[in-house]
């Protein structure tokens, strides 16, 4: 195990190149399964969510070559449409290969995801989809057995615009037989990237960026190259940490995917400046409380809320930091009040007392923004402050500590045996 050791309080001043999305790498992966051929993807964050679902397709029978942020998926041998449970277990995100292997082979084994550390995340939504378009499903062992000889076009409406279902049930789609028509559809970034992948790779899908997507099933894709847009959270989070910390410029980032984090971080008193791919911000001369209430895109990411909730501790005032996409995602807010953050959750929202100064101390991150919101914290806190459960801050964030020492941050990563 490894925990980081940070030495607070110093002034951040540099710039930061922003990686590639998490979040969008991982669909995109899922969706090469879809294609007998060779596809290339360049910007892929070095991750332990990426490298995960690089091991789960190696089982399933891809042959996948990763280096210097550049990954080769050759799904022309994929032959086990079996996602075990230690590999879903690890990362939920790997239920997103059962809509690519369903379509492609008419069958896949799926674990079942369990809890997670925010609560219960359920996955009725892609299962639901995939009956509707014809998959018979059953539960085994924990398992998700899905079977379709062919997926034909049918229309799915979620009753919340999840993400996940979105991609699954849409990379399910683009080989089905007809039109399938989802309804509620996110319309995050990342599943407009899926989207358009797909579509560079010969779908038939309309409405992309929209809340209703059309896909026209076709018989063949062919293999492409992507390159994959940066992470906006990892963004939002380096804006977060000037906000509180200093001058920081964003190299590598679409503003536009980060307009409301812009529009608050304006409010709490930061200069914000946007030029191209470059986003530089100031730190508050004084950093007003504002509340932030989490949305669907392109509202206030509920992935960047535990860190707005750190930077709130520093504010003069109270704000109410509500989370309508889960309403029980507050790990991080003990760990903060460890620092002397006086924080309480109240239902879905946490209420915070600005504090001024936070003080070191030991803490535990229990997922990946929690980690990231401790992070903050402890560069933010007088003294030392030691994070342990550092493997969920590399679950998500390329290189965190080398990027923030880079800004000027004291910040080191040892090894302990916890
Ligand atoms: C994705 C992101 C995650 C982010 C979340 C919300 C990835 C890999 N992860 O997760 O970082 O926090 O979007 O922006 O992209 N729901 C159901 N049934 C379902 C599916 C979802 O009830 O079958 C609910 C969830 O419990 C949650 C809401 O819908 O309350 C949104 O979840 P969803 O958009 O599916 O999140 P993920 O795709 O899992």
């Amino acid at each position: 195990m490894q925990k980081l050791i940070i030495d607070g309080g110093h002034h951040l001043n540099g710039e930061v190149k922003i990686s590639g999305a998490k979040n969008a790498v991982l669909p995109v992966m899922a969706a090469s399964l879809l294609v007998d051929g060779t596809v290339k993807i360049k910007q892929v964050p070095d991750l332990r969510d990426t490298r995960t679902m690089a091991e789960l397709m190696e089982v399933i029978g891809a042959k996948i070559l990763f280096a210097n942020n550049e990954m080769i998926v050759d799904s022309g041998f994929v032959k086990n449409p079996i996602a075990p449970y230690d590999l879903v277990n690890k990362m939920r995100a790997s239920f997103y290969v059962l809509g690519p292997l369903v379509a492609r082979f008419g069958k896949a084994v799926v674990s079942l995801p369990g809890g997670c550390a925010w609560g219960p995340r359920p996955v009725d939504y892609h299962l639901n989809g995939l009956k509707k378009l014809g998959a018979k499903i059953e539960l085994e062992g924990g398992d998700i057995i899905a079977k379709a000889k062919k997926l034909i076009g049918n229309k799915v409406r979620f009753d919340f615009p999840s993400v996940g279902a979105t991609g699954n049930i849409v990379m399910a789609a683009v080989t089905a037989k007809g039109e399938t028509l989802v309804e509620n559809a996110a319309k995050e970034p990342e599943i407009v990237q899926l989207c358009e992948f797909l579509v560079s790779m010969g779908a038939k899908i309309d409405g992309i960026g929209t809340t209703e997507i059309t896909v026209e099933g076709v018989d063949n894709l062919h293999p492409v190259d992507i390159t994959i847009i940066p992470d906006r959270i990892e963004a939002g989070t380096f804006l977060i940490a000037g906000a509180a910390l200093g001058k920081i410029t964003l190299t590598n980032t679409i503003p536009e995917h980060l307009g409301t984090v812009i529009e608050k971080l304006t409010e709490v008193g930061c200069d914000i400046n946007i030029d191209d791919s470059k986003i530089s911000v100031k730190q508050a001369k004084k950093l007003d409380a504002i509340d932030v209430t989490t949305a669907v895109y392109p509202g206030f990411p509920t992935d960047l809320q535990a860190q707005w909730i750190a930077l709130m501790t520093k504010s003069r005032g109270s704000s109410i930091i509500t989370d309508t996409i889960y309403n029980d995602r507050f790990s991080h807010v003990p760990e903060l009040n460890r620092l002397g953050a006086n924080i309480t959750v109240e239902g879905n929202s946490a209420i915070v007392r600005g504090v001024g100064n936070l003080i070191g101390a030991p803490v535990r991150s229990t997922d990946i923004r929690a980690s990231a919101s401790l992070i903050l914290a402890g560069l933010m806190a007088k003294g030392t402050t030691e994070v342990s459960h550092i493997h969920h801050i590399d679950r998500g964030y390329e290189k965190i500590e080398e990027k923030f020492v880079q800004l000027g941050a004291k910040i080191k990563r040892v090894e302990t045996d916890e």
